[in-house]
């Protein structure tokens, strides 16, 4: 079975029927989420979903979208949450120059603030990084202490290059519903030429969702065209794929049971 690493059932998307969704993830092949949180109200809501459903996990911190609202009351309730039982991540953090939301200096200190308290309560990291991969690699470097316990660039759409940079520290990868899209060669190449020892599957839902839903709002059972998309690429089969992403992410969220 899959894990989707990355799904924003905390989203007011789905209000009205998380519930009937998570109840429904082993017959649609998945066993494990993680409610990725994007502002403190969003880590709040993830953290009710998980106590509510042994098979969602969560994850808390700032999207760099809201960066510009991040208060030190917002750091201290992300300390506060230390040692919660389904926490496993800290993020989504990082940069999005693509938008700019939210202005880049404002952007930079928050994820420094974020990377800092990730280190402190022992979680791995999941970044946010758009058209920002030289700041974030940057940043990254020159804190090196902070990503002892992992870091994971999720929803990965960069080039080959970038993919070997973070790779090649350590860190993990995670695909999307994007890879299915059809202006798709650059994430064919990048699968085509890295191993999959790093990497993970996510959905991003309620964004992004896989070709030929698009349209739709995204849901964490579409994860399976993802691994499909990949299996073909690869070569592999389908149970493949699932096997070493899913050991992949358990070895990441190294708290998830
Ligand atoms: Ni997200």
């Amino acid at each position: 079975m899959l894990i989707d690493t990355h799904a924003h059932l905390n989203d007011e998307k789905y209000a009205d029927n998380y519930q009937d969704i998570i109840s429904k993830l082993n017959e649609n092949n998945i066993e494990r989420i993680v409610c990725a949180s994007f502002d403190v109200p969003s880590s709040i809501s993830a953290q009710k979903i998980a106590a509510e459903f042994d098979t969602v996990y969560y994850s808390i911190g700032t999207h760099p979208h809201n960066a510009k609202d991040f208060s030190k009351d917002d750091l201290k309730f992300y300390k506060s949450q230390k040692g919660q039982k389904k926490l496993v991540a800290f993020g989504e953090i990082g940069l999005d120059y693509h938008y700019d939301f939210s202005p880049k200096d404002a952007q930079k200190s928050v994820f420094l603030y974020q990377l800092e308290a990730a280190c402190e309560m022992g979680l791995p990291i999941i970044i946010h990084s758009r058209e920002a991969y030289d700041d974030t690699l940057k940043i990254l470097d020159d804190n090196i202490e902070y990503t002892k316990n992992g870091i994971l660039v999720h929803c990965y759409t960069g080039t080959l290059d970038y993919a070997q940079e973070i790779l090649k520290r350590g860190f993990f990868l995670s695909f999307g519903g994007a890879i299915t899209y059809k202006n798709n060669h650059i994430a064919y190449e990048v699968l085509h030429n890295i191993s999959l020892k790093n990497v993970v599957l996510e959905t991003d839902c309620p964004y992004l969702t896989p070709v030929p839903y698009r349209g739709k709002v995204n849901e964490p059972k579409y994860i399976n065209l993802v691994a499909q998309k990949i299996a073909e690429w690869k070569g592999v089969s389908v149970t493949e794929i699932e096997d070493i992403t899913t050991k992949n992410a358990f070895r990441f969220f190294n708290r998830m049971e």
